[in-house]
């Protein structure tokens, strides 16, 4: 359950189980070196104790910030991970005055925009051909965080 998971900051010990999840779950997954990069941005894994359960990758510049990355081992899903991981991000990301958070979303990938929909996310504008294996267009989705 997500109750038996942590949120934390990622570290380069987390990079072996991130990756893992990343070449499971996506058809064009992103390299290594590419989460390496990332981990001094925002970063941010779910574990059990044990292994890593799911990944948040996050970037910001003044009062805009994107999603990069977001993806939950399928064996854990559908147990509020990813729930947990995005409003981590966006607490963090409110605190550094964030005020809109987007991202990409395959058009096919129903699941997770569904995900996002009930998360306030709302659909703002489309890439034609954006992703690669197989080409599709990404689906622009944003919201607006509140100030507290
Ligand atoms: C999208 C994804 C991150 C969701 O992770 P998750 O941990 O299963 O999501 P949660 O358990 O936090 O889901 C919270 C709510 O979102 C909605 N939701 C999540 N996955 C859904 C799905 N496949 N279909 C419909 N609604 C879904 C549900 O309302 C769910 O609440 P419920 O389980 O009580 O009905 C996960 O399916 C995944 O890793 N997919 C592959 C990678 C991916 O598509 N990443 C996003 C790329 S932009």
């Amino acid at each position: 359950m997500a109750d038996r998971c942590r949120v934390r900051v990622a570290t380069e010990a987390d990079l072996g189980g991130i990756v893992a999840i990343e070449q499971e779950v996506f058809s064009d997954p992103w390299p290594r070196e590419s989460f390496h990069r990332l981990l001094s941005q925002l970063a941010l894994v779910a574990d059990d104790g044990d292994e890593v359960a799911g990944y948040i990758l996050a970037h910001w510049a003044g009062e805009e910030s994107e999603i990069l990355n977001l993806a939950v081992h399928p064996e854990q899903r559908r147990r509020g991970i990813a729930r947990r991981l995005v409003e981590e991000a966006v607490v963090r990301l409110v605190a550094n005055g964030v005020r809109l958070v987007f991202l990409e979303v395959r058009a096919s990938n129903e699941g997770a925009r569904a995900f996002y929909d009930g998360l306030g996310f709302r659909q703002m504008g489309r890439h034609p051909g954006y992703y690669h294996r197989p080409r599709e267009d990404a689906l622009i989705m944003a919201r607006t965080l509140a100030l507290h």
